[in-house]
């Protein structure tokens, strides 16, 4: 209801009593109702200046305000000197939609809060493992182990030296997913033969897969050029990380096939093995960043669980998806899309 209905509701009332009390005692209903309107007009004046200047004008600073704060504080000036038909109203529909925002918003915060101690809690276990057993090897070491016996001492540095490597690698992975996550990683677009460089990456990774007997084959002809529109290095490291996968949860004589089919303006690459899968229950959580599944942990394979979370935050950046297939006991595919590249310019 406006001011305005509800000060010509109340006068209404007033001016009715009026003219009741008037006919009761005049008992002539003409100068009865003259004066009922005369009441009528004047209270309704009245009484909606009153309103106006109260309580509107307070409603309508409320509301100002409300809004000021939704819009932020550089738009305050665009909002003008514009009054609502119905401040009231108007002022619930703000205050209930800027409650909205706030719970939203609140929920988002604390979200973030738990994924950051979650985060914190995880880096810390990985970096404690590799770092505990540098520090046992070299404590070893400094009992005399390098006068005893030079040849596990060899071996302890040897150790603790892979275990160096371990923290490099996660540092630089974690360096890797912050850059990502901030934006700070600026693309280098370029146009390439994605055949060329999954062939590229075959043969750097065949060395690891041979020692794991597992063979590494293309789907399509080595010949077929297929161009593409992409960051070249960060697609060979989605490509190094994707293989890298196939090999550690691969079975011993198994195939790793990597193939590429165009779609209508993409190319989908697949990469796909036969290895002991991935469970139902876990594949919605194999991107999520130090995820591994309980088998990977208890066959106790290397690794962070860092990998496919650098692969999704690589593809997106490209504006393009990553999925995931598996079953259990048959095998698992992840697949990319890529832009393709139209013309022999890009
Ligand atoms: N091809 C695959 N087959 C079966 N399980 C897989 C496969 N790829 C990934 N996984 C599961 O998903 C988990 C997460 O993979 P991701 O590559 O992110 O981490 P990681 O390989 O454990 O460590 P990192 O890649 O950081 O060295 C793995 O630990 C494994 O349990
Ligand atoms: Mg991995």
């Amino acid at each position: 209801m406006t001011f305005r209905q509800i000060s010509f509701y109340i006068s209404a009332c007033f001016a009715l009593v009026v003219f009741g009390i008037l006919l009761f005692f005049l008992q002539e209903w003409k100068r009865a109702a003259m004066a009922g309107a005369v009441f009528f007009v004047v209270s309704y004046l009245i009484i909606s200046t009153i309103l106006e200047k109260t309580i509107n004008d307070r409603i309508h600073n409320l509301y100002k305000l409300i809004t000021n704060l939704k819009l932020g504080k550089d738009l305050k000036e665009a909002l003008g000197p514009y009054r609502p038909e119905n401040p009231i109203a108007e002022a619930e529909q703000e205050v209930s939609a800027w409650a909205n925002q706030k719970i939203s918003e609140i929920g988002r915060l604390k979200d973030q809060a738990k994924f950051r101690k979650e985060f914190l809690s995880n880096t810390l276990h990985e970096f404690k493992t590799p770092l505990f057993a540098v520090q046992g090897y070299i404590e070893s070491l400094q009992d005399g182990m390098l006068e005893d016996d030079p040849a596990m001492a060899m071996n302890f540095l040897t150790k603790a030296s892979r275990n160096i490597d371990r923290l490099s690698y996660l540092i630089n992975d974690l360096d890797e997913i912050g850059k990502l996550e901030s934006g700070a990683v600026v693309l280098n677009i370029e146009r390439f033969d994605i055949n060329d460089l999954i062939n590229d990456t075959i043969e750097y990774l065949e060395d690891r897969s041979s020692t794991a007997n597992i063979k590494l084959k293309m789907a399509n002809k080595t010949t077929q050029q297929i161009f593409v529109k992409a960051d070249k290095k960060k697609i060979q490291q989605v490509l190094i990380n994707l293989v890298e996968n196939s090999i550690k949860y691969g079975k011993s004589g198994g195939t790793t096939t990597i193939r590429t089919s165009p779609l209508f303006e993409q190319i989908l690459v697949e990469v796909t093995d036969n290895g002991h899968g991935i469970e139902e229950k876990n594949l919605a959580r194999v991107f999520e960043r130090f995820y591994r599944t309980d088998k990977s942990r208890s066959r106790d394979i290397g690794g962070s669980g860092l990998g496919l979370s650098i692969v999704k935050h690589i593809v997106e950046a490209h504006q393009q998806s990553v999925h995931v297939r598996s079953t259990e006991g048959i095998g698992t595919t992840f697949s990319f899309t890529l832009q393709k590249a139209k013309t022999a310019a890009g």
